[in-house]
């Protein structure tokens, strides 16, 4: 299958560290590999309401949920690109996941079977110069690849606080270069560790 990254842009900002980051990675991928780039600031999605209990959930046929379900499907390569904010993924970035639960219990779509074995990466932008403090952001993502059955190919890492500045983190625009060339993976939970 020929590789398809969707690159799904989280910040509420159009300047956007972190797809300044992104787009650094991506230049680096190969002229025959798709990409499709969706802000989620430019095609919101309605708050995720769970109906998982009471009836189906039903497959969006149009607007944002429905671009955003139909690339989500196609993608063998989906790449959450959310700033750091309050140390995991954005707001924006949070609901579209929410929607994930709605799309696993939608008849008709095998929507865990279709992700499971694509991979999912992670690129964000913040503030703090010391990384770590993005864990829970990238536990967030390790551990919904796992709950998937995805490849997790790891978060990749920008400091800057207003527009532009992650251009001058010149280690990340070193790790940006062979950020998707690395093998990602099978997605295993912390507690997983046979
Ligand atoms: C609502 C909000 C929450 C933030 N929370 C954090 C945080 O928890 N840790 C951090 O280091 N930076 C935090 N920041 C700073 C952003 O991560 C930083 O400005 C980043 O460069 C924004 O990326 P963007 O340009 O892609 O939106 C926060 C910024 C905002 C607006």
């Amino acid at each position: 299958m020929a590789r398809r990254f969707l690159f799904v842009l989280g910040s509420s900002r159009s300047e956007s560290n972190t797809e300044m980051l992104a787009r650094r990675a991506a230049e680096q991928l190969p002229a025959d590999v798709e990409q499709q780039w969706i802000s989620l600031a430019e095609h919101p999605v309605p708050d995720f309401v769970d109906l998982r209990h009471d009836s189906d959930h039903t497959r969006p046929t149009e607007g944002n949920l429905a671009l955003l379900l139909d690339a989500t499907l196609a993608a063998t390569d989906l790449v959450i690109a959310s700033p750091l904010y309050w140390y995991s993924v954005s707001a924006s970035t949070k609901r579209y996941l929410d929607h994930w639960s709605g799309w696993l219990r939608t008849p008709g779509l095998d929507f865990k079977a279709t992700l499971a074995g694509r991979t999912l990466w992670g690129v964000t932008a913040l503030a703090h110069r010391e990384g770590e403090v993005a864990d829970p952001l990238v536990g967030t993502l390790n551990n919904s690849a796992a709950y998937m059955g995805m490849r997790f190919g790891g978060v990749l890492l920008g400091n800057g606080s207003k527009p532009g500045d992650v251009l001058r983190d010149t280690e990340a625009l070193t790790r940006a270069k062979t950020f998707f060339a690395t093998e990602a993976p099978l997605a295993r939970f912390p507690y997983d560790t046979e």
